[in-house]
């Protein structure tokens, strides 16, 4: 049986589990990518365990104009999809209850990401990765989990939140997860369901172009940039519906400039007829 829980509060009265505790944190509209992450969490922490799983869809991460408002709220569902994947609590509290009063000195603190915080998701989305850590440093704190899990599919949120973790000295593992993907390659995301299906089909290019600089990686980064951005260019001009190639970057691991060779990731975001779509995968640089 997995619990709904609403208030902070009422998370103290669980008490502690037998085993370790496990955090996923989401804004629902839970797909399988956030279920292989429950699943995950539950095979780290075993039966003894405790895999909670947080649905808040944090206002700060959102820009102006950005998709807020209408973004999928689903809490019925969710709860089923994470009881299925092996979740033993849902919290979901309300805004009120994760952020202080508007004007009061605390509303005002926020984690500052730093210079990563502006580039590739950033440097399209002010304030975003603020917003970001900001929930999660709260979330963590609320639910103080031993590992917290979160998918390679936001591969800078990632990084970012590792980052936060190191630097402020929280007591926590963070675990990333693989991401999970549509038959034809399509990451899949709450945020997929906003495609008709003629952009759902142009999606598709993503994960394909990606895949054709995976296989130019012995050429180094600047060869597999541009054949990712010729790849998406073509599928661009033949889209039946608008479709912007944001960035495409071959970078370190931990999103610094990109090795002459081995270890890397290759990062896109696409603007498919109105929504943002991010991918990326791993790729090692330079000769074989
Ligand atoms: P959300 O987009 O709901 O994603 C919740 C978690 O699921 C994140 O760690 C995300 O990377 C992971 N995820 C999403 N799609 C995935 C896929 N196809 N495969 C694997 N993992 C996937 O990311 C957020 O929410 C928010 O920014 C949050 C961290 C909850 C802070 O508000």
């Amino acid at each position: 049986m997995t619990v709904l829980v609403a208030h902070r509060a009422d998370l103290e009265e669980l008490g502690s589990p037998a085993g370790r505790s496990a955090v996923v944190m989401t804004m629902g509209a839970l797909h399988d990518g956030h279920a292989a992450l429950v699943r995950a969490g539950r095979g780290l922490v075993g039966a003894q365990g405790r895999v909670l799983v947080t649905v808040f869809v944090n206002p700060r991460q959102f820009g102006a104009g950005e998709d807020f408002a209408r973004y999928p709220r689903t809490l019925e569902e969710d709860i089923a999809i994470a009881g299925e994947a092996g979740a033993d609590v849902v919290f979901a509290p309300d805004v009120t209850e994760v952020y202080p009063p508007e004007g009061t000195p605390a509303a005002a603190i926020t984690v500052e990401p730093g210079r990563l915080g502006s580039e590739l998701e950033g440097a399209s989305r002010p304030g975003h990765f603020a917003g970001v850590l900001t929930v999660v440093a709260k979330l963590l704190h609320m639910t103080r989990p031993d590992l917290a899990l979160f998918g390679e599919k936001d591969y800078q949120q990632l990084v970012l939140i590792r980052a936060m973790a190191q630097a402020l000295d929280f007591p926590v593992d963070i675990v990333g997860i693989p991401t999970v993907r549509e038959a034809d390659g399509l990451a899949m995301s709450s945020r997929n369901r906003y495609l008709s299906s003629s952009a759902r089909d142009a999606a598709s290019a993503i994960p394909r172009a990606l895949r054709v600089g995976q296989e130019h990686a012995a050429g180094g980064a600047q060869a597999v940039e541009s054949v990712v951005r010729r790849a998406l260019e073509e599928a661009t001009a033949s889209a039946a519906v608008p479709m912007t190639v944001d960035y495409v970057a071959v970078r370190s691991l931990d999103l610094g400039a990109p090795p002459r060779s081995g270890e890397a990731r290759l990062l896109t975001a696409v603007v498919v007829d109105g929504t943002r779509l991010l991918d990326n995968l791993p790729l090692t640089l330079g000769p074989p």
